[in-house]
């Protein structure tokens, strides 16, 4: 017995020693620098479901990409004009955004983040894992 605890102590230690990590850190979710810029960015209202996981897309830094907010357009994730058609009485506006780095980041498909145009994790609640999506 005393030598199984000496032994898990020691395989403890030894974890420690080597900066062993069960799980991977959390992702840094990005912000947008043009979130004070822009009043559409305080829109209460969230579009349709697109999509129940985000989009992994290359952006530049400086680049002004315009995000899908209505969940309506065809170029997803970003805006193609769709929320125009008065047909549609799409009442949310897309969201301007700019990224600090040029890398690779997920954006929100879900159309329901608090983080906008950034995925902030809020498509694994079970409300939008069950929605109907319109195909
Ligand atoms: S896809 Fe919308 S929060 Fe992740």
């Amino acid at each position: 017995m005393l030598a199984r605890r000496i032994n898990l102590k020691i395989t403890t230690n030894y974890l420690k020693a080597v900066n062993y990590v069960t799980k991977p850190p959390k992702p840094e979710i990005p912000k947008n620098p043009l979130a004070d810029v822009y009043s559409a960015s305080n829109q209460q209202t969230n579009g349709v479901i697109y999509d129940k996981k985000p989009f992994k897309i290359m952006l530049e830094a400086g680049k002004t990409y315009s995000w899908c907010l209505c969940g309506r357009s065809k170029s997803q994730p970003m805006c193609d004009g769709t929320h125009r058609d008065v047909f549609l009485k799409v009442t949310q506006r897309p969201i301007r955004f700019q990224v600090e780095k040029t890398k690779e980041y997920w954006l929100c498909n879900c159309k329901q983040t608090k983080n906008r145009p950034f995925c902030d994790g809020a498509h694994k609640q079970k409300e939008i894992q069950e929605a109907f999506v319109r195909v």
